[in-house]
């Protein structure tokens, strides 16, 4: 099992869309995929079509009330399952900030599902704000999905997220904490502007950004109001294919 946040502190750059998308499509690929959402804004949970009841988050198991499992729903697709977010997460972050061991609640949640493996891979959708909630996803992962959205300040917001990666591995919750991978999205073909970035991007991050870009799609943005993911709501279009190729793209390089 391995366990994989798609964070970006900053908001709006795709995070949520990617989650959602990847876990589709990995569940495609026959992977059995856990995707909780780990956002009180719950945008992937109802981007799945899963409607924002009260009490059905991942809270009660980072305080320790509950058993990571206990919420765990059918996510729409074949093998893939979601643990939704509610309001009440929001809370979460201030009852477990108070825990002496505060940082690690999510990864001790999770260990039961590395001890006996029942996913081959769980995705965290994180939010946007440096919170508890985003160092606990950090610090519960194997590695790190990166989104970057293709703008003009995308190489200079992504210092953050690599010094927060770097602050995880060094405080001991996860010795090897990295980057898997890095996503550009909403790449605009047109503009020279999106090439630059993609350029920048590559200099600095290497092969760990993917090959494929996620072009800027209508589609895309309409899925998550359709409650479903784009390979089922647009299977044949330029985001649904472009996620795909992202999944090959990580599924090859898993070995
Ligand atoms: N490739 C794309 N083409 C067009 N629209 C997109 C694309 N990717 C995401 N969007 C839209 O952009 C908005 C932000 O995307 P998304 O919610 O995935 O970002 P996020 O990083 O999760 O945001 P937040 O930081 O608020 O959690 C959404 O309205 C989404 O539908
Ligand atoms: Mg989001």
């Amino acid at each position: 099992m391995k366990v994989l946040a798609v964070a970006n502190q900053k908001g709006g750059v795709g995070k949520t869309t990617s989650s959602i998308s990847l876990a589709a499509c990995l569940a495609e690929k026959g992977k059995t995929v856990l995707l909780i959402d780990v956002d009180p804004q719950a945008n992937a949970t109802s981007g799945l079509g899963i409607p924002k009841t009260s009490g059905v988050s991942v809270c009660k198991a980072l305080l320790g009330e509950e058993g990571i499992m206990q919420r765990v729903i059918a996510g729409g697709l074949d093998n893939l399952f979601v643990l939704p977010s509610d309001s009440e997460l929001a809370m979460a972050e201030i009852h477990v900030a108070r825990r002496e061991d505060y940082l690690l609640r999510l990864r001790s949640a999770l260990q039961p599902l590395r001890d006996s493996p029942t996913f081959d891979f769980v995705l965290l959708d994180c939010p946007p704000s440096i919170g508890v909630l985003m160092m606990n996803a950090l610090a519960a992962a194997d590695r790190v999905i990166l989104p970057v959205q293709c703008e003009y300040y995308a190489l200079e917001g992504v210092s953050v997220i690599t010094g927060l990666i770097e602050q995880i591995r060094q405080c001991g919750a996860c010795s090897d904490l990295a980057i898997e991978g890095v996503i550009m999205t909403m790449y605009d073909g047109r503009t020279r502007l999106a090439e630059q970035v993609v350029q920048d991007m590559r200099q600095h991050f290497g092969d760990l950004v993917y090959r494929t870009c996620i072009p800027r799609s209508v589609r895309l943005s309409e899925a998550p109001s359709h409650g479903k993911p784009i390979i089922l709501y647009d299977p044949a279009g330029p985001g649904a294919v472009a996620y795909r190729q992202v999944t090959a793209e990580f599924l090859k390089r898993q070995g």
